[in-house]
């Protein structure tokens, strides 16, 4: 014998039943469907004392750096391939989670400044960004030449970014 689901409902205790269970749910309902932007600016710049953090700034920093090592070091050995455009791409993965995040020097700036100084810093990342794709580009081509014209090109954008934007280094 069916049950109708409304008649189900119609019932005083399963009528009970089923708003407390709204009740108790809703607060997943809402965390679920509205990430709290606080909470994701707060991913996006750890605090000061998490300075180092994974995913932070200097994570990515370092994570990048790792693989721009590698890429150096194998087309000084003239070892470049095309497989080598993985590790490119894993540089512009950190590359473009650092274009969101803020360095540590803009917090001794204020208003206009340090709004011109975070923008400075983006368009440099993105500069370098845009030679990391054309590094890929050249690498999957199998122009190695151009490649390590590209590694160079990348190495002085990093320096210059170092200079403007990490003065402590
Ligand atoms: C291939 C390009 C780059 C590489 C391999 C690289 C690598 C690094 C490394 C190894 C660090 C030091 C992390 C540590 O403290 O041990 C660092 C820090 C830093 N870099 Fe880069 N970098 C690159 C490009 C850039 C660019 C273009 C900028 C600016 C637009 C920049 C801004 C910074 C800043 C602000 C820090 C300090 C981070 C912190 O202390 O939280 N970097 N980078």
């Amino acid at each position: 014998m069916s049950f109708p689901k409304a008649a189900l409902l119609k019932s005083r205790p399963m009528m009970i039943l089923a708003a407390l269970a709204a009740i108790a749910l809703a607060p997943l309902a809402l965390s679920v469907s509205m990430p709290d932007p606080a909470e994701a600016q707060a991913q996006s710049q750890p605090a000061a004392s998490e300075h180092g953090a994974a995913g932070g700034l200097e994570d990515h920093m370092k994570k990048m750096n790792r693989s721009f090592k590698t890429l150096k070091r194998a087309s000084a050995d003239g070892k470049l391939t095309k497989e080598s455009a993985a590790l490119v791409a894993d540089m512009e993965a950190h590359a473009l989670a650092c274009k969101d995040l803020v360095p540590p020097m803009a917090s001794k700036l204020k208003g206009d400044e340090q709004a011109a100084f975070v923008l400075g810093y983006k368009k440099k990342l993105i500069e370098a960004i845009g030679q990391m794709l054309q590094l890929e580009v050249a690498l999957l081509e199998g122009k190695n030449a151009e490649a390590a014209t590209l590694l160079t090109a990348i190495n002085l954008t990093e320096k210059q970014g170092h200079e403007a934007y990490n003065k402590e280094e």
